[in-house]
């Protein structure tokens, strides 16, 4: 770590399963960082919506290849929040929906899909200045980020922040089938022909399961700074 340096800013990839903390943790190192935060997973989110509005079944590849190419995406971050709009319109709220899990998950495993969604990451933070973050971007969209994290967390400490989350927005779902949703979708994500999540070898590994969110941000800036890189 890190990676040699090929950009004026650094990339920094972050990844890892479902409700390990990284976007929050993501988004909070962008801010201090002064660079773009990108959240992947939320770009899926959005072509999930968009083609559940439109219609579109999960398995129709063709319809929604063409409806990825024609979406664009903007994301408005500060430390508090992150917004993500689709052709002008605020989708934050809607992609976060429990439903969306699940579809997102089956459209994010379309090969052509994924082609489409990885071509458009590369070209929003190939400059650098830009904290990536989902499940194959250490792997996949950039293997030569110059920093690569893999944050993960135990099932239930997972399922317990989700289950708290949702609580917050007065969504009362049982933590047990949050559990169960969360295991079954690390298992989809994981098995996955066509990039499966898994951590890149040279990713520093950081279990976030008893740690809080500004010790975990605290760790990963001492690991950027202490290759002494100007940022
Ligand atoms: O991180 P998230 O829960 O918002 O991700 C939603 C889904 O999108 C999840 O099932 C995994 C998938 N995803 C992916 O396949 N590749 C990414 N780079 C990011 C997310």
């Amino acid at each position: 770590m890190p990676n040699r340096i090929k950009r004026k800013k650094p990339i920094i990839a972050i990844d890892g399963p479902a409700g390990a903390g990284k976007t929050t943790i993501a988004r909070l190192l962008a801010c201090r960082l002064g660079f773009t935060y990108i959240d992947t997973g939320a770009m899926y989110r959005v072509v999930a919506v968009r083609a559940h509005e439109e219609g579109i079944n999960s398995g129709d590849e063709n319809r929604l290849e063409s409806l990825c190419r024609k979406i664009d995406i903007i994301f408005r971050t500060t430390e508090e929040e992150n917004r993500i709009f689709l052709n002008g319109e605020d989708y934050s709220e809607k992609i976060r929906k429990p439903f969306v899990g699940q579809i997102t998950s089956q459209v994010s495993a379309k090969p052509n899909i994924r082609e489409t969604m990885v071509s458009l990451q590369r070209k929003m933070g190939g400059n650098g200045a830009v904290v990536m973050e989902g499940r194959d971007i250490g792997t996949v969209v950039f293997p030569d980020a110059e920093f690569k994290f893999y944050l993960d967390a135990s099932s239930e400490t997972r399922g317990k922040r989700r289950y708290l989350e949702l609580k917050a927005k007065n969504e009362d779902v049982p933590l047990d089938e949050i559990i169960k949703e969360i295991k079954d979708r690390d298992e989809r994500d994981a098995s996955r022909i066509h990039s499966p999540l898994k951590k890149a070898e040279d990713a520093v590994y950081i279990d976030t399961s008893d740690m809080a969110i500004e010790e975990v941000v605290r760790t990963m800036l001492e690991v950027i700074k202490r290759t002494g890189l100007s940022l």
